[in-house]
């Protein structure tokens, strides 16, 4: 039996994906939060519907393979999208192949090459965009809702999982049997690229591992932050 948190998330959502007018965007990262959102929406018979990821360049070798695991479950194309290969040059002379670790303008001008500048392009012309967030993931996601405006982009966003606790994620993927990034089992909690991501001890928050070595406050990649320019 799915709680009620779930089902009443898969309701709204259906709901407003039934009044949405124009292509749909998914986003996804790999993440257990992606796989339920991606088995949620699809349920709920979301027609013009855009499945993609953002390929940094620095993602863990797990990945192609999951990558295909997953396009075999879900029958779905999962989309690549890379960064600009001039931006990268750029990058990499200006700050070495280590250096967003050097100082927070680097990581963040590196976030903003690698996954911000794709981003806008893929959203320009959607109807909505959705996403796997949860206000349980850190205090910086505490007001995410389940429907809102994206200033920063421009367009409708929707994350079904918002209100979700980490015992829901768990018991919705064990329901579907969704098939998992296999970097939880190695003490992941939260995935992102190679040089930002750490496994964590135990007792440690679900996203101690991103950017460990930053302020908790800083620990967003910009990608849902409010404004629009962060480098
Ligand atoms: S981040 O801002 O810290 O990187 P996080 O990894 O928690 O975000 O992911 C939150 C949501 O943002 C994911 O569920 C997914 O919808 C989207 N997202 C994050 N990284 C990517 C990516 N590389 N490609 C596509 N979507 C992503
Ligand atoms: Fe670069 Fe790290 Fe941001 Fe990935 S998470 S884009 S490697 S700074």
């Amino acid at each position: 039996m799915l709680s009620e948190t779930i089902r009443k998330s898969a309701e709204e959502t259906a709901r407003i994906l039934k009044n949405l007018r124009g292509p749909l965007s998914l986003a996804f990262s790999y993440q257990a939060e992606d796989t339920a959102a991606l088995h949620l929406v699809l349920q709920s018979g979301a027609g013009d519907l855009e499945v993609f990821t953002l390929d940094t360049l620095k993602l863990f070798p797990e990945i192609p393979s999951y990558h295909r695991d997953l396009e075999a479950f879900f029958g779905v194309h999962i989309r690549t999208y890379r960064p600009d290969s001039g931006e990268v040059s750029a990058l990499e002379e200006k700050i070495g192949e280590w250096g967003m670790r050097a100082s927070l303008e680097n990581r963040r001008l590196c976030c903003r090459i690698r996954k911000l500048n794709p981003l806008e392009k893929i959203l320009a012309g959607k109807g909505a965009w959705i996403t796997g967030l949860r206000a349980a993931q850190s205090p910086t996601r505490m007001a995410t809702p389940v429907l809102e405006y994206d200033e920063k982009f421009g367009l409708i966003k929707i994350n079904p999982l918002a209100a979700w606790e980490d015992e829901d994620l768990a018991e919705y993927i064990a329901q579907y049997g969704l098939p998992q990034n296999p970097l939880y089992a190695q003490g992941f909690t939260s995935i992102g690229c190679t040089p930002c991501t750490r496994p964590v001890g135990e007792g440690e928050d679900i996203r101690a591992g991103r950017w460990w070595w930053e302020n908790p406050e800083h620990k967003e990649c910009g990608l849902h932050t409010k404004e629009r320019r962060q480098a």
